[in-house]
């Protein structure tokens, strides 16, 4: 018989424990109740499920959060945390999170808002010309005031305004409705003045332009 064998089985037990104790690590891991989790293990092993591990979400249904600007993202957090901002896709999916503790919330906000920004998308459509002008000029008529003045001439935002170049056009007509319709975000006086007067039509045509934006 070759010795060999033996003391290869023994490495391989070994090494197969080796693997096993490391899977149990991570399994624990996953744990998010525990604030002692590092928010990037968080980030790569909850979140990303639905909003995808740099951020870009494949699916129109989870918003993207690639390089959305850190002060709106701790914001958010904490208020689904704090189940403030109550809109119902929000209820559904992010009122679990209130476990996390105020270092997880900022190294999430960290996580995301340094990768590479929201990629926009090719957009065939008429309005995108009537969107364009909605965002820079708004609607003087109907007192709709620019996009531009808060979120940036490129809608990247800065701090509290959120990023919008790149973002799901579904997700955006939401929320704009959200804002229009009800007081489910706790932060969006703002923008309930703003989208008070803004059609349907206007409304798509203005996130069709803002999908269309930013790096292919
Ligand atoms: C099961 C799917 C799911 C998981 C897991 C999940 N989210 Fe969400 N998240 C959503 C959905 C859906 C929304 C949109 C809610 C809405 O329409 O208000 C959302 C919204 C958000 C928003 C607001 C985005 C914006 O532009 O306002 C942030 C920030 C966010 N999630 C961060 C996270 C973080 C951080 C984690 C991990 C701790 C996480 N999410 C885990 C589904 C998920
Ligand atoms: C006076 C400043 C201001 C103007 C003008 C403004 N916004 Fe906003 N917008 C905000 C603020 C502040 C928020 C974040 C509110 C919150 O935290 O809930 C926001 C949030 C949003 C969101 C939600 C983004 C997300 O990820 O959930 C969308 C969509 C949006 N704005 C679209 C628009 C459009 C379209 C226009 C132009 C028609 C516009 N905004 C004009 C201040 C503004």
């Amino acid at each position: 018989m070759n010795i060999k064998h033996p003391l290869l089985l023994v490495t391989s037990v070994a090494g197969l424990l080796v693997t096993l104790s490391a899977c149990t690590n991570l399994v624990s891991s996953r744990d998010v109740a525990n604030p002692e989790v590092p928010a990037k293990v968080v980030a790569a092993q909850v979140c990303s499920n639905c909003h995808g591990i740099t951020g870009e979400s494949a699916s129109p249904a989870f918003p993207k959060l690639a390089g959305q600007q850190k002060d709106y993202l701790v914001a958010q957090l904490t208020d689904f945390k704090g189940h403030e901002r109550s809109d119902s896709r929000g209820t559904q999916y992010m009122w679990g999170f209130t476990h996390l503790s105020a270092a997880q919330v900022d190294g999430l906000a960290d996580y995301f808002s340094s990768q590479a920004p929201m990629r926009g998308k090719t957009v065939a459509g008429t309005s995108l010309a009537r969107g364009e002008d909605i965002f820079r000029n708004g609607i003087a008529e109907n007192g709709v005031v620019a996009c531009a003045t808060c979120h940036g001439p490129e809608a990247n935002g800065n701090g509290p305004f959120p990023h919008l170049a790149g973002q799901h056009l579904s997700y955006l007509v939401e929320q704009i409705k959200v804002f229009k319709n009800t007081d489910q975000r706790p932060r969006g006086a703002a923008m309930k003045q703003v989208t008070h007067a803004l059609s349907e039509v206007d409304m798509v045509a203005v996130a069709q332009y803002l999908e269309s934006l930013g790096a292919k």
